[in-house]
């Protein structure tokens, strides 16, 4: 498994904004989706490509194109769906599906409620969208679950990891190579609820203002 903290003044600044208890909901959403697309541009450097012919008006060139199949985008619902149009907005060509899982905050475990994938990703390269890696429980159900249907390779992008989570990722999925992680920050730890800290509290609710 390789991880990658994106060590970037940008990303630092944004996670900043983010954290800040202050920061309304629309600006929460606006900073989220800024946040994605340079994390995507780290997590998608291994994307498959494939050369084609480009005509310019001055001459005849090689270019460079997603293979087929396609990638596939996997927000977990619900806080993933707000990383979904930063990164689709960098590889437009990508089918999206959806994993509904959820923890239940007294038992710890995590419960899938909706799942739209395709039923065949044999060879699918997937990126999963979670922007708080906490216990890492969730992550490692979603890989499971991707693997099971043939996805190639999981890259996963979360806004915030805390050790926790990244130690369960590691303890399992720490000697497979087609397992990628791309951070925006890694804090200090969980507290006694399993939220991140410092973090910036429940990502759902500040990006849609709701509770759940
Ligand atoms: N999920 C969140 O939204 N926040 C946390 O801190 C941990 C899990």
């Amino acid at each position: 498994m390789r991880v990658q903290v994106v060590d970037h003044p940008l990303v630092a600044h944004k996670v900043s904004v983010l954290r800040d208890k202050n920061t309304p909901s629309p600006v929460f959403r606006q900073l989220t989706d800024e946040l994605v697309t340079l994390l995507a541009y780290e997590a998608t450097r291994e994307v498959r490509t494939t050369q084609i012919e480009v005509q310019t008006p001055v001459a005849t060139t090689t270019g460079t194109a997603f293979a087929k199949p396609t990638p596939l985008v996997v927000p977990i619902l619900r806080a993933g769906l707000g990383m979904l149009e930063g990164m689709t907005r960098l590889v437009p060509t990508a089918e999206v599906g959806f994993l509904g899982m959820a923890r239940n905050d007294t038992t710890l475990d995590i419960v899938t409620y909706a799942e739209r994938l395709p039923d065949d990703l044999t060879g699918r390269q997937v990126f999963v969208l979670d922007p708080m890696l906490a216990t890492g429980g969730t992550l490692v159900e979603s890989i499971k679950f991707l693997f099971e249907r043939g996805a190639s390779d999981v890259t996963c992008i979360c806004l915030i990891a805390a050790p926790e989570g990244l130690d369960r990722l590691e303890e399992i999925y720490g000697d497979d190579s087609r397992v990628h992680l791309v951070l925006g920050a890694l804090d200090e730890k969980l507290d006694e609820n399993a939220y991140i800290v410092p973090g910036l509290g429940d990502a759902g609710d500040r990006l849609y203002g709701l509770a759940h």
